[in-house]
């Protein structure tokens, strides 16, 4: 008989686990902790109580046994090539992703896609709750699994819900496009909180409900059912953030700093160095980017080796054709750019198609004197935080695009609209120019943004707001105080 699966007060459920596969040269594998953000607020979170996390380890086939690490328990969700292929690379990353980011490219329906979306988010919400403890509180993450909370709430109505998303929630008159918008609506109305980038995106996701399901809402809080079953549900913005003491400490150790100077030499020390780092998405504006500084190049207002742009592209869901072609135009129009500006030791653009670590990302934020951020959506940009907060010396400038979350928070950033590519030149040119001490003051408010609203700040907003979600039917918690 097996060992009785131990249970958890917390229990965090995204797409992916928060480890990476390691292969040592034995063939002995082994687990990395991801350093993401996100793994950071979620050990702050569980220092108090016993959690576990649960996701799929990153390849197709049988699950791994659970495993601790990093005090987590970790356990593996399974996921075949067909899952894959539909649940993941389709349903969430040829339908899903494109319709909550604007239809920057058109989206792709297939039923048989969503028919593997449901069974993997069924397979998740049954993981939840073999792990979830009697009243435990279940945290589900993005827009890959927006059907849990509801097959959560089914199997187990002793627990507490919540849900965040990540990315955008689109406009109704684009969410209406789903042809299971029904059922997305309802999967997410299963939980008790739910929480958003925006405040524009939390009411995006309020008058879906109005509109498409015919729900009473008052201010952000949906009444889901009437009479002895009444149930409702809030909807709020709490910005996620990132770990502003553990990056910071890192960007000011000395190798970091020795790396950085590093970096600058190997690229001939030019004036300025303008720097991009975004996962290869079409969402990113990376196109509009390399246009802008194209033309400013055309026009002699930037020249290797004075300015040098460095672009880093992470590889990203190489397998769903429109990031294929995406990196294709990209390429070409790096490539073309380098062949009409670049002059003998000094390429105009530098193209990076890597994946980065931690400490080298951190050398990178410090050499750069701009940062371009000029996505044509994106839930937050937390490339944009981690620049700011790298930037103990008060120096660089960020220019950020106002279809970002960060531009919400980072007021004093040179602020673009990446679609005007006039007004993207002028902005980067501004960038550059406007005096170092102006640019500093400008660094110290953003900086103080940020060290006040960390990722830590963020996960305990989110179980705060999830603990006060508006009471259940048979309990008699009076009515929850708003808190914003
Ligand atoms: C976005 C999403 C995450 C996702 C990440 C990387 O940030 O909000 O849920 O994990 O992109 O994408 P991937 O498809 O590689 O998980």
């Amino acid at each position: 008989m097996s060992a009785p699966t131990q249970t958890f007060d917390l229990v965090i459920a995204a797409n992916r686990l928060p480890v990476d596969r390691v292969v040592g040269p034995d063939g002995d594998v082994s687990w990395r902790t991801s350093p993401g953000g996100l793994v950071t607020a979620m050990e702050s979170v569980m220092r108090s109580r016993e959690g576990a996390w649960v996701g799929w380890a990153g390849e197709s086939g049988d699950a791994p046994e659970p495993f601790v690490q990093s005090d987590m328990y970790l356990r593996p969700v399974a996921m075949s090539e067909e899952d894959v292929a539909h649940y993941y690379e389709g349903c969430s990353n040829g339908t899903l992703w494109p319709i909550y980011h604007d239809v920057i490219v058109p989206a792709t329906f297939h039923r048989f896609w969503f028919t593997a979306y449901e069974r993997v988010n069924r397979r998740f919400a049954e993981a939840i709750c073999e792990v979830a403890a009697e009243g435990a509180t279940v945290w589900v993450h993005d827009y890959q699994l927006q059907l849990v909370p509801a097959m959560v709430r089914e199997l187990r109505p002793d627990v507490r819900i919540g849900w965040f998303n990540h990315i955008p929630f689109p406009p109704v008159e684009l969410f209406a496009q789903l042809p299971w918008r029904r059922a997305l609506l309802e999967g997410l109305l299963g939980a008790d909180y739910l929480g958003f980038q925006r405040v524009a995106d939390a009411q995006n996701f309020v008058r879906a409900c109005r509109q498409l399901l015919g729900l009473p809402t008052k201010g952000d809080t949906i009444s889901v059912s009437r009479g002895a079953n009444a149930r409702r549900v809030r909807a709020s913005a709490v910005p996620i953030s990132i770990d502003f003491v553990g990056l910071q400490e890192l960007a000011r150790m000395p190798e970091t700093q020795a790396r950085a100077k590093e970096i600058r030499e190997s690229l001939g020390n030019p004036d300025t160095l303008l720097l991009g780092i975004d996962r290869l998405d079409y969402t990113k504006g990376i196109g509009h980017r390399i246009k802008a500084y194209g033309e400013l190049l055309e026009e002699g207002k930037v020249a290797p080796p004075r300015e040098i742009f460095v672009q880093v592209a992470t590889p990203s869901r190489e397998r769903v054709a429109a990031y294929r072609d995406l990196r294709q135009e990209i390429e070409g129009e790096v490539g073309r750019l380098n062949g009409d500006h670049s002059v003998i030791g000094s390429a105009a653009v530098q193209y990076l198609h890597h994946a980065y670590p931690r400490d080298e990302m951190a050398a990178l934020y410090l050499a750069a004197d701009v940062l371009l951020v000029t996505p044509l959506r994106d839930g937050m940009n937390l490339v944009a935080k981690e620049y700011v907060t790298c930037r103990h010396d008060e120096g660089g400038a960020l220019v950020l695009s106002e279809f970002t979350g960060a531009f919400h928070e980072l007021h004093q950033a040179f602020v673009c609209n990446p679609h005007d590519i006039e007004g993207l030149k002028q902005t980067i040119m501004r960038a550059i120019e406007t005096p170092d001490k102006d640019k500093r003051r400008l660094m110290r408010a953003m900086r103080r943004r940020v060290a006040d609203h960390d990722v830590q700040r963020w996960a305990h907003r989110f179980l705060e707001n999830l603990s006060h979600a508006p009471e259940r039917p048979g309990t008699s918690k009076a009515q929850h105080e708003d808190r914003p």
